[in-house]
């Protein structure tokens, strides 16, 4: 095969790959041949035209790199919506913002069910920082009576004049960057990336003051010294992100579902390589330095950090629970029973398995929900995870 053949047939991810690690190369080069991984995780996820969450390619459902819980059923968007009907009607004209909608599947599910339980709503705002996914949203959207989609608005950065309601994040932080560290005899590392043939490689630094002191801490929370070669991860600029929502909300509540742990579980002795991930059509694997730009790269949520950046906010930690808790409170169980055909009724099942099930997505996600200037006590009855914390 000719050489031009040969370009020609490439697929057009790969060439896409090339180009951002063309770009990619430039920019460790010019940084003195050494990037962070936080950086490098902004560049091939972030960079405007480069990155992940900028490029075309589809990203979610069978089809895509990975699946959410919006994406395997219906009956997810619909029981949130149920869990969240009694915080709205707290308020006279609630709003809900949600972040990262991804396809819009969430929005439209959790719309609709609004729609059909006769509960007004002022706005559906949707923070997004992918052009790609926005164009999607419009499309699932687009399928709502009027009056519905007329009340959806893409906010181009955070609101602000704040609203009363709330604001949603499913599986939004644990696509946020972090940096990674590893302990070598005693000492803290920060992870990086260079290039050594041509290739990225991995290499470290010592850490600086900052991610030393924080990787400090953790151990003194822990109660523990992290073992030689320990390698974990940790997201420096939640507490900055956390700010910037808050500040959306007059009053109501957050509600993040993610997948993750308490600090104790996110940083167990046993874990020791830490949580990142990649995706790339469906299939998970642990090597950040292939597919650049076109594979999903997350690690899991550090609950507990979270909870602490929460209350420097003072926000009120309402609840901490399991996926599968937080929806069977909702009632999933009854949606389910409420369908009156057989075969879909089966289907149906066979997803909520899925978002139920310990093994599957049931106890690895979390919810948790922030109050601010609000208190409520409409989950009493549910599992409450906070004391793990
Ligand atoms: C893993 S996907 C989840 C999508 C959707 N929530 C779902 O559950 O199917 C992450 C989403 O967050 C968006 N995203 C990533 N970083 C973001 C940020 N800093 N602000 C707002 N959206 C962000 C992505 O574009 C994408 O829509």
């Amino acid at each position: 095969m000719s050489p031009k053949h040969r370009k020609d047939n490439k697929d057009l991810s790969q060439i896409h790959s090339e180009l951002v690690m063309e770009n990619l190369a430039k920019e460790i080069k010019a940084n003195q041949g050494w990037m962070s991984f936080e950086d490098f995780f902004d560049f091939v996820m972030y960079k405007p035209g480069l990155g992940y969450y900028s490029a075309g390619a589809k990203k979610l459902g069978p089809s895509g790199d990975f699946t959410t819980s919006p994406e395997i059923s219906r009956l997810f968007g619909k029981t949130v919506s149920n869990q969240v009907i009694a915080l709205l009607n707290n308020f006279k004209s609630p709003s809900i913002i949600e972040i990262g909608a991804g396809s819009g599947k969430l929005a439209y599910d959790i719309i609709n069910n609004l729609i059909k339980s006769k509960v007004d709503f002022d706005k559906y705002y949707i923070l997004e920082v992918s052009a790609d996914f926005i164009e999607r949203q419009k499309q699932e959207l687009s399928l709502l009576p009027d009056e519905a989609f007329e009340k959806v608005i893409w906010l181009d950065s955070i609101l602000e004049v704040p609203v009363e309601g709330i604001v949603i994040g499913n599986e939004v932080v644990d696509a946020l960057p972090f940096k990674r560290f590893t302990v070598v005899d005693h000492k803290i590392q920060e992870i990086g990336v260079s290039i050594k043939n041509g290739q990225l490689t991995e290499s470290t630094r010592d850490a600086d003051k900052t991610l030393g002191e924080e990787v400090r801490l953790i151990e003194k929370a822990l109660n523990r010294d992290f073992e030689h070669n320990y390698t974990s991860e940790i997201r420096l600029n939640i507490g900055q992100w956390l700010k910037g929502i808050s500040s959306m909300l007059k009053s109501g509540a957050i509600l993040f579902i993610d997948y993750g742990y308490s600090r104790q579980e996110y940083y167990a002795a046993d874990r020791k390589n830490g949580s990142m991930i990649c995706h790339y059509r469906n299939t998970a694997h642990e090597n950040p330095f292939i597919n650049l730009g076109v594979q999903d790269i997350s690690a899991s949520v550090e609950f507990t950090l979270l909870a602490e950046k929460a209350l420097e906010e003072q926000l009120e930690v309402g609840l901490f629970t399991s996926q599968s808790d937080f929806l069977i409170n909702g009632n999933i169980l009854g949606e389910l029973d409420k369908i009156e055909d057989d075969n879909l009724r089966i289907e149906l099942t066979q997803e909520i398995k899925q978002l139920l099930m310990p093994s599957q997505m049931g106890q690895t996600f979390k919810c948790m929900m922030l109050y601010k200037n609000i208190s409520l006590d409409s989950f009493e009855g549910i599992r409450d995870l906070r004391h793990t914390l």
